[in-house]
């Protein structure tokens, strides 16, 4: 295949202020100087796949302002083909980030020109995700080009790896083609809603109702915890290296894309998952998303 990794999804410019803690309704704080950092969940599984020597293609939409000039140099310079980076008139995405003092983030995210990616879009983009070895997504970008995505890529034989991030309803034929559906706690309950008390189980629990929802695999994030992986074979706990945590933000992004990455080179799913645990703990030493993600001599063991 001529790309490792073709992902589909968002491109934003990250807006970063620390802060000791985070205003209640009407109050106002005090926060460290404006950090602007390329991000965006799609870009930042694009760039870290690529830095870890992935061939890696990007379908999304930037805006036409200055943070979508920054955005796209980032995905150049990491080497990231970008014959379908569209750009839209109009603002580029952008999230409001908020990191705290343990290296705990809250993100709000304006979609900006992610919003107007479409499945003509992915249309235009046919060759290149037939292409693909594994193609990705999250849920920044609207659901009809996510739709259109998964299916060209299922019909050519492309593995699809869905991140449901930020939590939205996702069709079942869509959910069916996900090998693996990556969670992390809060997403899996969203998920099993209906199917009992989610946050009560435990997280082999969690993992087996997950795959009785439909995809084919299912791997749920447990931040430094690890993370477990299920499948036909079962359900199997995957410590993470430990490190000091300075900026969570992007960390499950690099995870993913790590384990995108392997699964493409042949990888099981269980030995991608142990390597992409070392991917997304090197990436909170450090701040920022894309700006904190490791070249591979660059990994905690
Ligand atoms: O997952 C982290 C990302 O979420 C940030 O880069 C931000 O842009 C939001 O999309
Ligand atoms: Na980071």
């Amino acid at each position: 295949e001529k790309y490792d990794v073709v992902v589909v999804g968002s491109v934003n410019a990250d807006l970063v202020v620390g802060v000791d803690r985070r205003p209640e309704p009407g109050e106002t704080v005090l926060g460290s100087d404006l950090a602007t950092h390329p991000g965006g969940k799609g870009a930042n599984q694009a760039v870290a796949a690529a830095r870890l020597g992935g061939r890696v293609g990007i379908v999304g939409r930037v805006g036409d302002d200055g943070h979508g000039a920054l955005l796209r140099d980032a995905l150049a310079e990491a080497g990231v083909d970008l014959a379908h980076l569209a750009v839209t008139p109009g603002p580029s995405g952008v999230a409001l980030i908020t990191v705290g003092p343990d290296g705990d983030n809250s993100i709000i995210v304006s979609p900006g020109a992610n919003a107007r990616l479409t499945p003509d879009d992915v249309a235009a983009a046919r060759d290149m995700i037939a292409a693909a070895s594994v193609v990705t997504f999250q849920l920044e970008v609207p659901m009809p080009a996510i739709e259109a995505a998964a299916r060209a890529a299922a019909s050519a034989g492309a593995r699809v790896v869905l991140n449901l991030s930020p939590t939205a309803p996702v069709p079942a034929d869509v959910l069916a083609l996900c090998d693996p559906l990556v969670v992390n706690e809060h997403e899996a309950a969203y998920l099993l809603g209906g199917a009992g008390d989610a946050d009560a189980m435990a997280p082999q629990e969690t993992s087996r109702a997950l795959l009785r929802s439909g995809p084919r695999s299912a791997v749920i994030t447990l931040g430094a915890d690890g993370v477990v992986v299920a499948d036909a074979e079962g359900a199997t706990a995957i410590p993470s290296p430990k490190v000091d945590a300075v900026d969570t933000t992007g960390a499950g992004d690099a995870f993913t894309a790590a384990l995108c990455l392997r699964l493409a080179r042949g990888d099981s799913l269980r030995d991608a998952a142990r390597y992409a645990t070392r991917v997304g703990a090197a990436a909170v030493r450090k701040p920022g998303a894309q700006t904190s993600y490791p070249t591979p001599d660059e990994l905690p063991t």
